[in-house]
């Protein structure tokens, strides 16, 4: 693992309301209000980003936030969307894209993929680009054409923006996400490899230094010691783990000791 790393925090669609979302950041300023080496990026449901806001001011959290996804446009008569200005408008720097869940859902192509990544990145927003969809899959299988696809679709004509701004990507696989079962170190580290093999070539060894690859699927408190020798992971985007505040400061404890 290298330095500094990230941790994204997913809360998908939790806490179910306002008190609830109260009491985790209440836990989350127990816990984690002290300035980390590492970057804690905290996305909670769009429609209590304001609130987070503030309590996170009150409690002292050192987190920044993002959304948990963006509309592929960026204004005009979409319902039920969020577009990247509003995002950006309401405090969050950072957007996951392409999370799995949202793949499935919206049955989105990597090119659909490709335009919630644009919108971010007109509109200030970093774009945190999810991959390792694989309908279907099994565990422990790695397409290596289905990532080098999602990758190359999105980022073919960013080189200059990687360049200029680095890259931060979360490799997911489907089958390890929520099910208790993650991928095995060396998956990943095979994985992540490659990821970084596709950026250089696409542009250029030389901005590595800047591309974070990213873990989710199935961490917590009780595994994460095994990633941590893999030095080609930069972090881990936590679902289940992240509703759970002892159990966010006890990884973030974890990786910072490493
Ligand atoms: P999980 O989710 O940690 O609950 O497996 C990870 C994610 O979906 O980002």
């Amino acid at each position: 693992m290298t330095s500094p790393p990230i941790i994204g925090l997913n809360w998908k669609m939790n806490p179910a309301d306002r008190d609830q979302t109260a009491a985790l950041i209440a836990g989350m300023g127990e816990r984690l209000s002290v300035m980390r080496s590492s970057q804690l990026i905290l996305f909670p449901p769009a429609v209590f980003l304001d609130q987070v806001r503030a309590l996170q001011k009150e409690y002292g959290v050192f987190v920044s936030l993002g959304v948990q996804d963006l509309s592929t446009q960026a204004v005009g008569s979409y319902t039920g969307e969020i577009s990247a200005p509003m995002a950006f408008d309401s405090g969050a720097e950072f957007s996951l894209v392409g999370h799995s869940e949202t793949r499935k859902r919206q049955a989105l192509t990597d090119t659909e993929v490709k335009h919630k990544f644009e919108r971010a990145t007109e509109h200030s927003v970093v774009p945190i680009l999810c991959i390792g969809y694989q309908e279907g899959s099994e565990e422990g299988d790695v397409d290596y054409d289905v990532i080098k696809q999602q990758v190359m679709t999105v980022l073919e004509d960013y080189r200059a923006y990687i360049r200029e701004h680095g890259l931060i990507i979360a490799y997911e696989p489907t089958w390890a996400i929520g099910t208790g079962d993650p991928a095995d170190p060396e998956t990943i580290e095979t994985v992540c490899l490659y990821i970084q093999k596709l950026i250089a070539e696409l542009a250029g060894q030389d901005t590595l230094d800047e591309v974070y690859v990213l873990y989710g699927g199935s961490v917590n408190k009780d595994n994460v010691r095994a990633f941590l020798d893999i030095t080609s992971l930069n972090g881990f985007l936590l679902g289940g783990a992240s509703l759970k505040p002892e159990e966010v400061a006890s990884i973030v404890e974890q990786v910072e000791e490493k």
